[in-house]
């Protein structure tokens, strides 16, 4: 069967990640979380002590990005699929509060992006993959074939990873996982390098109102159309 590039880029909780999982499984194709990659960089940074409350050492950010190495490995399916920082499993760590703090600012940096971007273009070169992110249909796989522009109300994307969160153990407020995401979708649609845009050619779907099952039954017709050339 042809295999085709998928792009789904969107606003933070939207339910990329899951949905890019679950079509990877389907399709048999390699999924590749970008923010989890922007959110490695971000850890070490913050272990590092280039960014901080009150510090952010961009110069040596940018001096350190050849020693940063990160790597994905997939367990039986990609819905457990894992991020190596330097041969460390960092999956769980990337996904603190903490981490979404820093994450935009650290993903304005353009070298930062320039080489993320580079590896993921690498990672998709024989086609047969699903990437979900920011810049995905703009930036990184500007021809690919399919690319889904997803979308939800600030407030259900607030709840959804709050419960997330609680469920992991994490001691948080509503409030602050809220603050959060307002945030970030500020930052990441107004940075000047690769701001978050729906591209020209994405398919926008809103799914505030829609579970996991209709959202991922509306992507995955979206694919197998797409791959059998009907739209
Ligand atoms: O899952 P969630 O939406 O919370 O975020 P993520 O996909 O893990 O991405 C974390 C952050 O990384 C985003 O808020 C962006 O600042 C940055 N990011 C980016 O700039 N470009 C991408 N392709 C992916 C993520
Ligand atoms: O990757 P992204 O940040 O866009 O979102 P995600 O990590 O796939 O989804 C964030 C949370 O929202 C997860 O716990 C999903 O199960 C949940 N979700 C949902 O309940 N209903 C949806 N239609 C989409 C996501």
């Amino acid at each position: 069967m042809k295999k085709i590039t998928i792009a789904i880029d969107g606003y933070s909780s939207t339910g990329k990640s899951t949905v890019a999982k679950q079509l990877a499984d389907y399709l048999g194709y390699v999924y590749v979380d970008s923010g989890a990659m922007y959110r490695a960089v971000t850890l070490y940074a913050m272990q590092e002590g280039i960014i901080s409350k009150d510090n952010f050492n961009v110069e040596k950010l940018k001096e350190s990005l050849n020693s940063i190495d990160l790597k994905f490995e997939k367990d039986a399916s990609w819905a457990k699929a894992h991020i190596f920082l330097n041969g460390k499993d960092v999956e769980e760590l990337i996904r603190n509060l903490e981490v979404s703090a820093f994450v935009s600012p650290i993903a304005t940096v353009h070298e930062v992006r320039a080489k993320l971007v580079a590896q993921q273009q690498k990672m998709g070169l024989d086609k047969g993959v699903v990437m979900d992110g920011r810049d995905i249909g703009t930036v990184v796989f500007p021809k690919a074939e399919l690319k889904i522009f997803m979308n939800a109300s600030a407030n259900e994307r607030a709840q959804r990873r709050y419960k997330e969160l609680v469920a992991r153990g994490d001691n948080i407020d509503f409030q602050a996982v809220l603050s959060n995401i307002q945030e970030r979708d500020h930052i990441d649609t107004t940075r000047t390098d690769s701001p978050l845009r729906k591209a020209a050619d994405a398919i926008e779907i809103d799914n505030s109102e829609m579970n996991l099952e209709d959202q991922f039954h509306t992507v995955l017709q979206l694919a197998k159309d797409r791959i059998a050339g009907r739209i």
